[in-house]
């Protein structure tokens, strides 16, 4: 079972899209298990970025990102952390598959609408950064579980 971060970005909130994105991840069968609206304050903005500080968009995106409310989940499920990505698409929209996420609503890299964790670990770590432990309920009984995991 992993664990992926998913920020549904200050454009995608702006644009009305958290509902259609929210349901992607829902209908993939990834359960959530954690989720709230946010302002990511600066903070919070240059840990999780933290491995992009010497690129040269770190200040575009820390300031992108703590622009506007963002909607921050936390999913849980077998491969969570592929399956999520695949559902986001590639990080330049434009190379993104029609019927991802950014391949259906994006087209620049700097408003790509929604962020996943990249690893396994990673996606406790950032899930940890997001949300207390009293925010999450990891593992509740969902009555559909037996049809989309086994
Ligand atoms: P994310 O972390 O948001 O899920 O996106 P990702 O893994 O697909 O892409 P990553 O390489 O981790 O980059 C993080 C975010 O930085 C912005 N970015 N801008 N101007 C640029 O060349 C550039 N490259 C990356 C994007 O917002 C990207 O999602
Ligand atoms: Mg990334």
């Amino acid at each position: 079972m992993e664990r992926t971060l998913i920020i549904v970005k200050p454009d995608a909130v702006q644009r009305g899209l958290t509902g259609d994105i929210i349901k992607r991840f829902e209908q993939r069968g990834l359960r959530i298990i954690g989720m709230k609206l946010m302002h990511v304050s600066r903070e919070l903005a240059e840990k999780h970025y933290d491995i992009h500080r010497e690129r040269p968009f770190f200040a575009k995106l820390v300031n992108y990102i703590i622009s506007s409310p963002v909607v921050v989940m936390a999913l849980e499920g077998p491969n969570a952390i592929a399956a999520a990505r695949a559902t986001i698409g590639a990080t330049r929209p434009h190379e993104a598959a029609a019927g991802t996420i950014r391949g259906d609503y994006a087209l620049t890299v700097d408003y790509n609408l929604v962020h996943g964790s990249d690893s396994v670990d990673n996606g406790v770590l950032e899930v940890n950064n997001f949300f207390s432990a009293a925010e999450l309920l990891p593992g509740w009984a969902r009555s559909t579980d037996a049809w989309i995991a086994g």
